[in-house]
């Protein structure tokens, strides 16, 4: 009797103790779902109707007819190659996505090694790659592709035991309503409560994404955008409420302070380790998010230079959301395959090191070569980004005793090491290093302090 009464007050108090109220207060202290921190690697995918110029980047619309002055590189494409008065809707009809494959793309993801992929489900131009009614002929099944974009690519992703998340933009650059809102001084809500929150509300209960990558929050407050309700009713009361993890866009000033995980700013990278969860994003084009037709290899990076940006994200306690732009026909660009294959291939031999590590007591050093540190449990992992240059590595941090093991990751015979101070420092005599893809070895550090 009594044990029943217990178990009663125990669900009663855990359940009050989870509900969140419309404040950041509140909404700030709800920890984050644990799957998060642990997958460490996703794949961010920008694709839209920006995807069909392909030019500039995917702000093609704003920096043409948007911004003022407008892009002049913009406008002198658009008056060479198109007829007078086309305008950028009519880009919508040539988003065909004929080579679309859902399960290839899967395929390419889970074989990066990342644990969740992040689609746009919507940029700012407004186009949603999913049948949203609140987006009338204006969205991949009225139009273009004529396909429900975001279900059957979440529908393989999630085949693949990768969690699926979507980005969404706030704000839209022509949208009517949001116009009119903002000549108002943001003091209406039409865009809010007629577009932006019906659309919402109706992509998380059809699609039940597990990330929510907010964006275009910048140019008005939370209050406009009614963040803390839409997120409380997130956290509460949404299909993905336990499991759901969302970014810090929510309006201006919120970034880098209210929300879940921390972006900060595009390719954020700190200095040292941050005191709340973040992940940078950044891009293999080191131009566009999008898709350009005319990228060139030496505008992208390279996988040395992906796999040394990831080990330091990891190390500062980040996650690393790395995008590729698709075409219109809907194909992966061979050369961004190619890259996330290889992280993949780094990821087979030193995911040990990366996936649900926690930061180490040091994040870096560079005695040696430059050396990244991460942690499970007991054993250390020193990352280096760089062949060293003779057969031994220093590092300075670790504090060994007689038990101290180490190893190199993909080869299970123990190395040879010697303290450099008593207890302080040690050298490594290294084996052959073999020609890894993404030129990074990990060292795993047992019984060092
Ligand atoms: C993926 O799909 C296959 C074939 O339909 C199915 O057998 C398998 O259980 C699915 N895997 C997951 C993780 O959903
Ligand atoms: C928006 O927020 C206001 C209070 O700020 C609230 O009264 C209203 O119900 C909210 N609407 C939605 C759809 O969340
Ligand atoms: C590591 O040290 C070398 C030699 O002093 C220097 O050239 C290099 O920029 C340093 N790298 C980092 C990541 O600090």
């Amino acid at each position: 009797m009594f044990a029943a009464f217990a178990i009663v007050v125990v669900a009663l108090v855990s359940q009050t103790a989870a509900r969140y109220s419309a404040d950041w207060a509140s909404l700030d202290a709800r920890p984050l779902p644990p799957w998060y921190d642990e997958a460490k690697v996703g794949v961010f995918v920008h694709w839209g109707v920006f995807s069909v110029p392909g030019f500039g980047s995917e702000w093609f619309w704003w920096h043409w007819q948007g911004q003022q002055p407008p892009e002049q590189k913009c406008v002198s494409y658009m008056s060479k190659n198109y007829p007078p008065g086309f305008s950028y809707p009519e880009f919508a009809p040539r988003f065909h996505a004929e080579f679309f494959a859902p399960e290839d793309w899967a395929d390419v993801f889970k074989a990066s090694g990342a644990k969740y992929v992040v689609l746009t489900a919507k940029h700012h131009e407004g186009f949603t790659n999913w049948g949203s009614p609140y987006s009338w002929n204006w969205n991949s099944e009225d139009t273009g592709p004529h396909r429900d974009l975001v279900g059957d690519l979440g529908e393989a992703v999630r085949n693949r035991s990768l969690h699926y998340g979507l980005y969404n933009s706030l704000y839209e650059w022509f949208h009517p309503l949001y116009l009119a809102d903002k000549k108002n001084g943001f003091q209406t809500q039409k865009f809010v409560m007629h577009k932006l929150l019906p659309e919402l509300y109706n992509m998380v209960v059809r699609y039940r994404p597990e990330v929510i990558w907010s964006d275009g929050d910048w140019e008005a407050p939370d209050t406009y955008w009614n963040s803390t309700e839409f997120l409380a009713w997130l956290y509460n009361d949404s299909p993905v409420k336990d499991t759901v993890v969302t970014n810090d866009r929510w309006g201006a000033g919120c970034a880098c302070k209210h929300g879940g995980y921390y972006n900060c700013e595009d390719k954020y990278t700190p200095g040292q380790l941050p005191q709340h969860k973040w992940e940078k994003c950044t891009s293999v084009d080191t131009l566009s998010w999008g898709y350009r037709r005319n990228m060139k290899l030496s505008e992208l990076m390279d996988l040395p230079a992906i796999i040394e940006d990831l080990v330091g994200t990891v190390a500062l306690g980040g996650n690393y959301l790395l995008n590729v732009g698709p075409t219109p026909e809907g194909m992966i660009p061979a050369v961004f395959e190619e890259r996330l294959r290889g992280v993949g291939a780094w990821l087979k031999l030193n995911g040990e090191a990366i996936y649900a590590s926690k930061p180490w007591r040091v994040q870096a050093e560079n005695t040696t070569v430059p050396v990244w540190y991460t942690s499970k449990g007991n054993a250390v992992y020193a990352i280096m980004t760089a062949r060293p240059p003779r057969v031994t590595l220093q590092l300075l941090a670790p504090k060994t005793s007689a038990a101290t093991k180490v190893t190199l990751l993909g080869n299970s015979n123990p190395l040879p090491w010697a303290p450099v101070q008593p207890s302080a420092g040690l050298t490594v005599l290294l084996p052959e290093l073999p020609s890894s893809s993404g030129q990074a070895w990990t060292l795993k550090l047992d019984g060092i302090q």
